[in-house]
């Protein structure tokens, strides 16, 4: 029985470069639903350093948080009297950037006696796909797929989530980032990449991908950019005189059609690594639904190998809406639904946590 029919939560999310609030709520009709997300993203204050700089990122979030809160407040037509719980993202991530959505949640929730959930940022990109639409059919795998981590999990339900595997080194999304960087395909990288791969032809086994030992459900994609490194820059040579290697050339002596070659090649052997994996999941753990989420599932060939792959395999396949693949707050608060409704709460007492923890592990940034 849902004991808290109908109440909405408010939802913030802190944990890189965007600044989120949203309120989501059960609907009548059972489903998932949303009154309001708002975003503040940062892209314009970080491309000229070609990533997320930290510090730059807290002090933004210091400034656009409660005005955030306050329009998704208002577009949801509510006032904080009117919430049933507060829930923030608090690991994992940076770790200044979390303080700010952490602190600004629990003073909302402390000055209106408000039930306070601290929600794990892995979880809400795993449970992205289930605003808005029936509940769906359990046992699940799930597959999060971003910039800070590639993990597999099985969910016997929403509240109950086993981790099966995850990365060995990067994440997905950081390969993709570093892929654009290093082909110069422009800020942010995994976007950038996409498009690029869109007008370029993919060559199968352009890019070696290292064997994964069979009884274990990782991943690893440090090798395959390495290998993207020495194709696109040649082999470093040392100079006759002694010194420093250097490389023979750099990404603009490539034609532009090359570069958009490569980066589908790239993203061939990557998202080939996912779909292995994930085959050999579904052998061991039949189920009945692939979620997945993650920035990295916005991808347009991540996508469509999925849908195959759950079209071949009789699982029916969850992917969130592109805004909520990414960083967003319409996963914090309906993921704070699904807590509360379990009768979860958190202590003010909550810290803020840089490093994954259980149903997080396998990356780095949040
Ligand atoms: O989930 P997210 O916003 O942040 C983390 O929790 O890490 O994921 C960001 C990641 C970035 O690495 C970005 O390059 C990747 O998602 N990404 C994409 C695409 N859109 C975002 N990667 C490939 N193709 C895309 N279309
Ligand atoms: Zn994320």
């Amino acid at each position: 029985m849902n004991p808290f029919p109908g109440q909405p939560v408010l939802g913030l999310e802190s944990s890189c470069d965007e600044t989120a609030a949203a309120v989501a709520i059960r609907a009548p009709d059972g489903t998932l639903s949303l009154l309001s997300e708002r975003v503040a993203g940062q892209d314009d204050l970080h491309r000229r350093y070609g990533g997320v700089v930290p510090e730059i990122a807290s002090r933004a979030h210091v400034e656009r948080v409660l005005p955030v809160v306050r329009e998704a407040m208002r577009d949801a037509g509510l006032g904080f009297g009117d919430l049933a719980a507060v829930a923030v993202g608090h690991r994992p991530g940076l770790i200044g950037s979390l303080l700010v959505g952490t602190s600004a949640a629990k003073a909302i929730a402390w000055g209106r006696s408000l039930p306070f959930l601290g929600i794990d940022h892995v979880e809400a990109h795993l449970l992205a796909g289930l605003i808005g639409r029936p509940r769906p059919r359990f046992p699940a795998l799930g597959l999060v797929v971003s910039g800070g981590h590639t993990a597999l999990f099985r969910l016997a339900s929403e509240r109950s989530i086993e981790p099966l595997g995850s990365t060995i080194d990067d994440a997905i999304g950081e390969a993709f980032d570093k892929a654009a960087a290093l082909l110069g395909l422009g800020y942010p990288g995994g976007p950038a990449l996409d498009r690029a791969a869109r007008r370029g032809t993919a060559e199968a086994g352009a890019f070696p991908v290292a064997t994964i030992p069979r009884e274990r459900l990782d991943f690893t994609f440090s090798g395959l950019k390495t290998s993207l490194l020495y194709t696109v820059r040649g082999i470093p040579v040392r100079p006759a005189g002694g010194g420093p290697a250097t490389f023979p050339r750099e990404a603009a002596d490539l034609a532009e059609s090359t570069r958009d070659d490569l980066a589908a090649s790239f993203e061939l052997a990557a998202v080939g690594q996912v779909e292995r994996i994930l085959t050999r999941a579904i052998d061991r753990h039949p189920a009945e639904t692939l979620l997945v989420g993650g920035g990295a599932s916005a991808n347009t060939r991540l996508r469509a190998t999925l849908e195959a792959l759950g079209r071949d395999r009789g699982l029916e396949v969850v992917l969130p809406a592109a805004r909520h693949c990414v960083d967003n707050a319409a996963m914090i608060a309906a993921t704070g639904v699904l807590r509360l409704e379990a009768g979860e709460r958190d202590d003010l007492t909550l810290a803020a946590e840089p490093l994954a923890r259980s149903v997080a592990a396998g990356g780095r940034r949040g």
